[in-house]
């Protein structure tokens, strides 16, 4: 049979269509990934929403002397009483512990780690053991090498707080440290990152080797060699979810620095001293705040490091503060310690403090 021979006009015809067609298609695949892209959109805000409602978007600090250390016994009394503060700060979701220096004289650079084979004044040890109790078990060797300060913390109680994970815990959220491993050439960017679990996870940008990162894993029951995650800030978990996430720590070298120092832009919106002189904090209001800080003092009190810091003109504590409460009027010992007040103000102050958020 002769094969069918088109005119010019027919195969004109044909190809016209032909590429109305195919602009057609194209056309109906442009709307159905811009439509799967907008519910996507509109998806993950709706769930960004909803998870902003269950998240905690205030902070709560407390700042105490490192020199409390230095009226302990022995060393392993010192640790003791360090890890005391940390479950303290654990048990009530302290975001953040300021070390600060009562005396204002500190010499010591609280970032110096490794070398220092002799304790630490009680500031720094402090600093180093609040830190050390705060990272996840599984990062502590990569963070925390030999050091004398930290002798006994390995046999302080953990803090058990809920980014400490095992390897068959879930959880959206991990600790992990940026691994030397190099990605495949097939991948524009990324690093990985161990989290404490079986496979490592391939993070969404390049960090170097070592760092400490916070990671929301995207996927956590896969077959694939490597888990996927996005890096995100530390305050994610909480802000988010309302996960408690942990403490920072840092030092301050005297009483006025906890203020001006504040990681927080404009600092801290609410300030509250403690002492048996205050006014019964039964009796105090708390109004809406976005950052506090609980400040305690150490053996002489906060009278000292009021007079020792060349910042500060009043030598009347309860004008630093909106509130100076006494957190246990009647007490029945003449003193309370500063570890002991740090957990009977809290039980009183935690719920006053959640209460108007
Ligand atoms: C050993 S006490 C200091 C005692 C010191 N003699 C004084 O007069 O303040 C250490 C810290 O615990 C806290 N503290 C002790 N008793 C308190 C109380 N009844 N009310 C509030 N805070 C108290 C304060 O922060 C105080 O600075």
């Amino acid at each position: 049979m002769r094969e069918k021979k088109f005119s010019n006009t027919e195969r004109k015809a044909v190809k016209r269509k032909w590429r109305e067609e195919k602009l057609l298609a194209q056309m109906k695949k442009d709307r159905q990934l811009r439509l799967e892209k907008e519910a996507k959109t509109k998806e993950e805000e709706e769930e960004k929403i909803k998870r902003s409602r269950c998240g905690r978007h205030y902070t709560v600090a407390i700042a105490l002397p490192g020199s409390i250390l230095d009226n302990a016994q022995s060393m392993e009394l010192r640790a003791y009483l360090a890890g005391q503060v940390a479950r303290a700060a654990a048990i009530f979701n302290v975001d953040e512990i300021v070390i600060f220096d009562e005396t204002s004289q500190a010499k010591q650079d609280p970032s110096e780690f490794s070398g220092l084979k002799k304790p630490g004044h009680g500031n720094t040890q402090l600093f180093h053991i609040l830190q050390y109790l705060e990272c996840p078990q599984y990062l502590r060797k990569m963070f925390f090498p030999y050091h004398q300060d930290l002798k006994y913390a390995g046999l302080l109680n953990p803090l058990d707080i809920p980014h400490h994970l095992r390897e068959s815990d879930f959880c959206e959220y991990r600790e992990g440290v940026t691994l030397n491993k190099p990605i495949s050439a097939k991948k524009e960017k990324g690093s990985y990152a161990n989290v404490g679990l079986k496979k490592d996870v391939i993070l969404n940008m390049n960090i170097k080797p070592g760092q400490r990162v916070t990671v929301r894993l995207k996927e956590q029951d896969t077959d694939k060699k490597n888990l996927a995650g996005v890096v995100v800030s530390p305050t994610e978990p909480r802000e988010t979810a309302g996960i408690y996430w942990g403490y920072t720590v840092r030092v301050a070298s005297c009483l006025s620095e906890v203020f001006t120092e504040s990681p927080h832009e404009g600092g801290y919106d609410l300030a509250i001293g403690t002492s048996e002189r205050g006014r019964n904090v039964e009796h105090t209001e708390i109004s809406q705040f976005q950052h506090a800080v609980v400040v305690f003092g150490g053996l002489k009190g906060l009278e000292a490091s009021l007079e020792a810091d060349s910042n500060i003109q009043s030598d009347d504590p309860s004008e630093l503060f909106q509130h100076y409460v006494n957190i246990c009027p009647g007490q029945g010992s003449r003193t309370i310690r500063t570890e002991e007040a740090i957990l009977i103000a809290m039980s009183s102050l935690a719920p006053k403090l959640k209460a108007v958020h």
